[in-house]
């Protein structure tokens, strides 16, 4: 696929890694649907370093977890550029609650805007796509979907079912829209994390170090542009899935 002139729609496009990947479409000349929630402010500054990359952008807000929203989102896109070809799903709330703290609001919530929210804008905008006879599909995903991640739960089973979304959606969307996934390591801490936290952190992962927002945005544009690879998950995690694996010698955490 060349990025050139395709219209890309990045869910939370308007702060940290969603917004790097917002601007790695734009360089790359892909025109942009910037998705937000909250950030409002933040989604009309991306916008403009957008445009200073000499593309087309706009921001559209929604709640992916209210179905409603999400709809309006995909129509809003389509009716702003005539089409969507590209959907980078990077939207996630990251809440921290175990099976006894996770509410059904949160659980609804969570999954709501990884699994429900996504699937509408699949199912709305994916169908332009094959009549085209192209489209490319990317989820941000991360360890929680293929390991339990203590403390997250629904945030693990929502990353999770979208897998298993990126999977059934690249069967049935085949040959026209590739889909697949991304699962990043740890390439950007929350704001104020604590330094021996992030130290720690590094060293669960091979490499020793955090990576960085722009691993992932390379990761995005080169299965974007592969056009023989479907249905799989790219791990850009700097080894963090197999530093158990190390001599026990050797570890450091
Ligand atoms: N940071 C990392 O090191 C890391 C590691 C592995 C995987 N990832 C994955 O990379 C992606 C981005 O990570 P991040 O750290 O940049 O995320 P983040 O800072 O936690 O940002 C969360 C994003 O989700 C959006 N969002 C939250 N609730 C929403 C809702 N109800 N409806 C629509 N959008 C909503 C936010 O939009 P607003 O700000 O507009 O409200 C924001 O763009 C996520 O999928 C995450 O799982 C990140």
């Amino acid at each position: 696929m060349n990025l050139s002139g395709q219209v890309a729609l990045v869910t939370g496009g308007a702060v940290r890694v969603g917004r790097a990947i917002a601007l790695g479409l734009a360089s790359a000349g892909a025109h942009l649907v910037i998705h937000y929630h909250r950030s409002a402010d933040a989604a009309q500054e991306t916008v403009s370093e957008a445009r200073q990359r000499g593309v087309e952008a706009v921001a559209l807000p929604a709640n992916l977890a209210n179905s409603k929203e999400a709809l309006a989102l995909a129509r809003a896109a389509e009716d702003y550029f005539g089409r969507v070809d590209i959907i980078v799903h990077s939207a996630s709330p990251f809440v921290r609650a175990s099976l006894s703290e996770t509410t059904p609001e949160i659980w609804c919530q969570v999954l709501g805007v990884l699994v429900d929210g996504f699937f509408i804008l699949a199912r709305e905008l994916t169908p332009g796509m094959v009549a085209r006879g192209e489209g490319g599909i990317v989820v941000i995903l991360d360890r929680g979907t293929f390991d339990p991640w203590p403390d997250f739960l629904a945030h693990s089973v929502g990353k999770s079912a979208l897998w298993a979304l990126v999977r059934n959606l690249a069967v049935e969307l085949a040959p026209h829209v590739r889909v697949n996934g991304i699962v990043p390591g740890p390439v950007l801490p929350p704001p104020d994390y604590p330094e021996e936290d992030q130290a720690r952190i590094a060293q669960g992962t091979l490499l020793g170090r955090w990576g960085d927002p722009q691993d992932v945005v390379e990761a995005v544009l080169f299965l974007l542009r592969s056009d023989y690879i479907t249905g799989e998950a790219l791990f850009v995690d700097g080894g963090e899935r197999w530093a158990h694996r190390r001599p026990l010698g050797s570890r450091q955490n």
